[in-house]
């Protein structure tokens, strides 16, 4: 089954707004239960969007994700714990980001610790990989096993199982100036890398491997009809339920 993530980044505006993205999601998740439809709100709407969902489905359509935690509660002014995003029902949560490692500052070592601290509280990390800009196919290469190695250092195989890797280059992220999807083609390429690497380190030979770009309903089948890609994480199209609606159902058909 394909999963599709929906990164709602830090969007909409206004509780309202996200109460009705988020019903009109979960709409049409309903309608394409054949696909694993996952979606990461911001903290603030989280609570009520879970309240909502849980309160009128007892097999809800869709899980919730956060885009972030820190490493544990305690002294961390301004941050959320693992605890508290699991306690209020979120099952996934986004690691390594680039906006997160690019904008925000964040280092390879500290998106290892959320990692191995998403994995001890039983969240699902959706850990991101891919390079700034568009380059060779070593620098590419190269790029991606290291972060592979760096962000998932200390994890032990049994937990690695968990954990899904989405390969997403930042040139391609819709947001990014002159932005454009990747190609199949070098998606593929890098998926590749992403289960050579966790089979060689890990030992994992089915490792669940996403795409993130620009994933729009034109191109999202291009991707996700080759069995090597497992899912998406869509950005930008999440925020319009019909668009993510039409990727849910392509989705579901493949
Ligand atoms: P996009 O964003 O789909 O708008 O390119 C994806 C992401 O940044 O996760």
């Amino acid at each position: 089954m394909k999963i599709i993530i929906a990164n709602w980044k830090a969007n909409p505006s206004s509780l309202p707004e996200a109460q009705d993205l988020f019903r009109a999601t979960v709409i049409k998740a309903e309608q394409c239960r054949e696909v694993e439809t996952v979606v990461c709100p911001p903290f603030v709407y989280l609570e009520e969007l879970a309240k909502w969902l849980f309160a009128n489905f007892s097999s809800p359509p869709l899980a919730l994700g956060v885009q972030d935690i820190w490493e544990s509660a305690g002294p961390f002014t301004g941050e959320i714990s693992p605890e508290m995003a699991r306690n209020l029902g979120a099952q996934y949560v986004l690691v390594g980001h680039s906006d997160r490692r690019y904008i925000l500052g964040e280092d390879d070592v500290r998106i290892n610790k959320k990692v191995l601290a998403a994995l001890r509280i039983g969240l699902t990390p959706v850990l991101f990989v891919g390079e700034k800009e568009r380059g060779g196919d070593d620098d590419q290469e190269n790029l991606i096993v290291n972060q592979l190695l760096q962000d998932l250092a200390d994890v032990g195989p049994a937990r690695m199982a968990k954990v899904l890797v989405c390969y997403e280059p930042v040139w391609a992220i819709s947001t990014s100036p002159g932005s454009h999807p990747d190609t199949p083609a070098n998606a593929l390429k890098a998926a590749e890398t992403i289960r050579r690497t966790l089979l060689k380190y890990w030992n994992i030979a089915s490792a669940r491997v996403l795409y993130g770009g620009s994933v729009s309903a034109d191109n999202i089948t291009r991707f996700l009809e080759h069995p090597e890609i497992n899912g998406a994480v869509v950005g930008g199209a999440s925020l319009r339920a019909e668009a993510f609606g039409h990727i849910l159902k392509l989705s579901s058909q493949l």
